[in-house]
């Protein structure tokens, strides 16, 4: 299979392009760079530079280089900007998941993987999350990830794509330093970042229901969900089952 993965020289998305291509995968990444660094590629993988609100550009994309899967990672993120900016979010995770679709199921792409988030849970009043835990996203991000679910499980069963949504938990670690997230607004890289200054790490929040009042909170080493994406689970005819 050749798969296409948008957001690929993004932290998570260049550590699946990584993970897959030493899976013996051919890969191609699509990304606008807007926060993508494409220094952490492979060297033998294909960079197509551009957006997936380019209808023009994923047609020619997925036609040069015979594309049978698309892992899509391409998002904002930013909880906080998005409750600033819920329009640039709706249009970039859900306008562009669309356009995306529209050309997947024009080009007869048959197996399609969506990062989602835990952030379509909201504030869960229990403390162990299932896939049957109700969504309740409380900001803009966390309803763009979960509109994404439902676009993407519509338009696999109506179009016969094998579809999985994976809801990634907060995210940290790195393969190899040139890896690493250089987000500004995640914990590890800002921890590091005061630490390395010689100044103290700042942990927002102080009246959780914890020992010392910080939030508690689940992390997925960057390792695992990468090959959360591949390999795919044996006897999976299309090369992944559906989750979702
Ligand atoms: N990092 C986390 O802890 C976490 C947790 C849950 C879900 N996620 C999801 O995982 C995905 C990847 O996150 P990340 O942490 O690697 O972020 P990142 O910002 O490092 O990567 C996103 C990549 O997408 C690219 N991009 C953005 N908009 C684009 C567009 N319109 N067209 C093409 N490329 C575009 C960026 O240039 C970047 O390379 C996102 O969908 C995010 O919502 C991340």
């Amino acid at each position: 299979m050749t798969w296409l993965i948008t957001g690929g020289a993004g932290y998570i998305g260049a550590h699946v392009a990584r993970a897959m291509t030493e899976a013996g995968e051919r890969v191609v990444v699509l990304d606008d760079l807007s926060s993508g660094v494409p220094a952490r590629l492979p060297e033998s993988t294909a960079l197509v530079r551009g957006s997936v609100l380019d209808r023009e550009l994923l047609d020619r994309a997925f036609a040069e280089h015979a594309v049978t899967g698309v892992v899509h990672l391409a998002a904002k993120k930013q909880v906080g900007e998005s409750v600033e900016k819920p329009l640039l979010y709706y249009r970039e995770n859900v306008h562009g998941l669309t356009v995306l679709l529209e050309a997947v199921v024009a080009a007869g792409i048959r197996s399609f993987v969506f990062s989602s988030s835990a952030a379509v849970y909201g504030m869960p009043d229990v403390d162990l999350v299932t896939e049957e835990t109700p969504c309740r996203p409380i900001n803009p991000y966390g309803e763009t990830k979960l509109a994404g679910e439902w676009l993407v499980r519509a338009t696999g069963a109506a179009h016969g794509i094998s579809t999985a949504c994976l809801r990634y938990f907060n995210v940290a670690g790195a393969a190899r330093p040139e890896l690493a997230d250089t987000g500004v607004f995640n914990i590890i890289p800002m921890m590091f970042d005061r630490v390395t200054r010689g100044e103290r790490p700042r942990i927002f929040g102080d009246d959780y229901a914890t020992p010392d009042g910080t939030c508690v909170r689940d992390y997925i080493h960057i390792e695992d969900l990468a090959t959360a994406h591949w390999p795919p689970p044996a006897g999976s005819p299309s090369g992944r089952a559906p989750a979702t």
